[in-house]
């Protein structure tokens, strides 16, 4: 008998054993969790070498889950996933009057307003900082949230409880559930008082105001967050448990009356002129507001119409936002490089002599495609014009000719892919032109797993751009099943993750947390991630409406291959969806390859069958209705969103599947369809009626 052994035999091993396991956790959880270690790596080292050589002796000891098999489980990455009750959205973006004028007319058709109503707006500055969503009970704080993807944010009430303009505790009466959306920014003052005590401390300074706010929010340690000069306003409501007002207008006065801030200066218009007349005013005054803002915002005063115009995707009908124009600097063009993305289209990028566009250092801009450099006739050498606007790439806006030394030769687009050597071509009328490699081009391939872990698809936090590179270039993540089987990562790499740049033992822990997180995912994000081509978000969702699930939709998509089977039909019938989309679509689900990697994917996912989102119990939930004929009621957009919030399946043409065809005036061939298939036909009220 070793020494060990006969040590451990004096003590009961057992307790010994529950002892060391219960330390151990205390630390990870210390370490991991809250940012706090107690004890050093080499005391922490000397812990689970004791149980190691414990459990070596007593392998009866052993459990599945003893701290000695389950390296990194159990820890989070940081701050925990909230999901919204009522989805946070976005804005779309309007850059020129016109855009804001036809957003005055968007919302007049949508609404079968007259076309001299008067739509009033509320308009406010755009204030740059980070999305946050504040949940009050009964007048208290009660949960902090950014917003993440959309519909699952983080949970940071800790941080925002630091906030000085967010209210503990409301003022007035506000009702028992309230939540308030707006953003968490840093005015121009603070932010530069910051980076001076940053600097004189050797710490890195933040970019601009809104990377130096978010980088405070995300501080796992609140009290650095309560170091941080961060500020709040409310912009709009989440799930309230009883209206508060009837306008915009009266939202803010009433988030006002709770003690919150709103942003100023802000105006209610009542047309479009009032609204570019305010625009006007924003932009002269905006050097001299005291926080920095990339525009304005203009939202539908009554609330009673937006909920009318509702939300397409992400963004809502009735608010907009009208940016100013971007901010543009002079530059060098160092070369110009070729990348190819997942679907194999070849963007020409310009390697720019680094400058400072309105507080970001760009040297990078895009240069779109092969037409757009002969247009502006770009060359390497060339003094250039770019412009930065909001998150939007980088773009050339033209070449200042008169600085041009000399007849540099003009930019030759390459006819072959610059990674595989596959032949690039331009398909017919197409501006893009695209490597012909498919499978056998590593840059399509790295650039489909990129998309794969993107944060709309499986957003697995951790696998960047660069490690995705890196693991692919080690042969560690070729397909996206691999990033699954990772569970022994370290097998396969010459450098430990752990001891490579920018790693260390608790990153590599959160990685696996969070591949382990997305083990299961909506179906709806699941198709999003394959990356077909000309399938966005919008598209798979309708897609994973309309197939419920993944075994019925490669079923349905094998029979689709045949161009005029019924499978093919419903497929096109699906709203938005084109002979090109479906084409693309079926073709996809029938390439071997892609199958293989279904197959793979099935077997290490739970892919959770698609939920229409608001699928409560309304008549029409799972529905498939089609519309046909002039609506006088409803606009036939209006029309078609309601079906659609309601969870039926608006399809553009009529068939056997087809439950209701509503019927307005004038309605020709796609009634005569539905009376010979003897489908329901309703007039527009017998729509409405059933609808409530
Ligand atoms: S209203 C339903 N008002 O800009 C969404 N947003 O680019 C209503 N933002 O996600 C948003 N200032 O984070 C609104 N005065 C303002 C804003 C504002 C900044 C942010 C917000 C939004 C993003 C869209």
């Amino acid at each position: 008998m070793n020494k060990t052994n006969s040590l451990f035999d004096r003590v009961d091993a057992g307790k010994l054993h529950a002892e060391l396991v219960k330390k151990i956790r205390h630390h990870d959880e210390l370490y991991y969790q809250k940012d706090e270690p107690e004890i050093s790596d080499a005391e922490y080292d000397r812990l689970r070498q004791e149980l190691e050589a414990l459990e070596a002796s007593h392998p009866e000891l052993v459990t599945k889950d003893s701290p000695t098999q389950t390296v990194g489980v159990s820890v989070s990455s940081g701050f925990k996933k909230v999901r919204h009750a009522v989805p946070m959205l976005s804005l779309s973006n309007a850059f020129e009057d016109q855009d804001a004028r036809d957003f005055f007319e968007r919302i007049t058709k949508f609404l079968s307003l007259p076309s001299d109503a008067m739509i009033e707006v509320a308009a406010e500055p755009k204030i740059d900082g980070l999305s946050c969503s504040l949940r009050y009970e009964k007048g208290r704080l009660a949960m902090a949230a950014t917003r993440g993807d959309g519909a699952e944010g983080e949970d940071i009430t800790q941080n925002a409880r630091t906030i000085a303009d967010v209210p503990p505790v409301l003022k007035g009466a506000p009702p028992d559930v309230l939540e308030v959306r707006g953003e968490i920014y840093m005015r121009r003052e603070d932010f530069r008082r910051l980076n001076e005590r940053q600097a004189s401390a050797d710490k890195p300074l933040f970019a601009n105001p809104r990377n130096a706010a978010a980088g405070s929010v995300r501080q796992l340690d609140a009290r650095i967050t309560a170091e941080r000069p961060l500020r709040f306003f409310g912009y709009a409501l989440g799930e309230v448990s009883e209206d508060i007002a009837s306008t915009q207008w009266g939202i803010r006065a009433a988030l006002k009356s709770y003690g919150f801030a709103e942003a100023e200066p802000a105006k209610l218009c009542k047309s479009v002129d009032d609204i570019l007349a305010y625009y006007r005013e924003i932009e002269a005054q905006r050097p001299d507001l005291p926080y920095e803002i990339d525009g304005v915002v203009y939202k539908i005063n009554r609330i009673d119409w937006q909920e009318r115009l509702g939300f397409v995707s992400r963004a809502p009908r009735w608010a907009i936002a009208h940016k100013f124009p971007a901010e543009k600097a002079v530059t060098v063009v160092n070369g110009i490089d070729i990348q190819v993305g997942r679907t194999g289209a070849l963007t020409p990028v310009a390697r720019l002599e680094p400058i400072s566009v309105g507080g970001v250092v760009v040297s990078n801009a895009t240069l779109h495609n092969a037409d757009e450099i002969e247009r502006k006739d770009i060359r390497v050498g060339d003094h250039v014009v770019i412009q930065r606007a909001g998150d939007v790439i980088p773009q050339v806006v033209e070449v200042l000719l008169d600085k041009r030394k000399g007849n540099p030769p003009k930019y030759q687009f390459p006819d072959h892919c610059p990674v595989c050597g596959s032949l690039a071509v331009r398909e017919g009328g197409e501006v893009i032109v695209r490597c012909t490699g498919g499978l056998i081009c590593d840059a399509q391939a790295v650039e489909r797993l990129k998309h794969f872990v993107s944060r709309l698809a499986f957003d697995i936090e951790g696998l960047g751009d660069k490690i995705i590179q890196e693991f692919w270039s080690e042969k560690i993540v070729r397909t996206p099943g691999d990033i699954f089987r990772l569970d022994n990562i370290n097998a396969g790499l010459d450098i430990p993750l752990q001891e490579r740049d920018g790693w260390g033992e608790k990153s590599v822990a959160n990685l696996f947390q969070a591949i382990e997180a997305r083990r299961t995912i909506g179906f709806e994000r699941f198709i999003y991630a394959l990356g077909i081509r000309q399938v966005g978000e919008a598209t798979a969702r309708k897609l994973a409406g309309s197939y419920k699930d993944l075994p019925e939709m490669r079923r349905a998509m094998a029979q689709a291959l045949l161009a005029d089977s019924e499978a093919r039909q419903d497929l096109l019938n699906i709203e938005d969806i084109g002979p090109s989309v479906a084409e693309d679509i079926v073709a996809f689900f029938n390439e071997p390859h892609n199958r293989d990697i279904l197959d793979d994917l099935q077997s290490l996912l739970t892919i959770v069958p698609y939920n229409l989102p608001q699928a409560f119990d309304s008549a029409v939930a799972g529905k498939t209705v089609v519309f046909t004929g002039t609506l006088s009621l409803m606009g036939r957009n209006e029309a078609k969103a309601r079906a659609e919030q309601l969870g039926a399946k608006v399809a553009s043409a009529v068939s056997r599947k087809t439950d209701y065809v509503i019927a307005g005036e004038d309605a020709g061939s796609k009634l005569a369809k539905a009376r010979e298939l003897g489908v329901t036909v309703l007039s527009e009220q017998e729509w409405l009626a059933l609808i409530g």
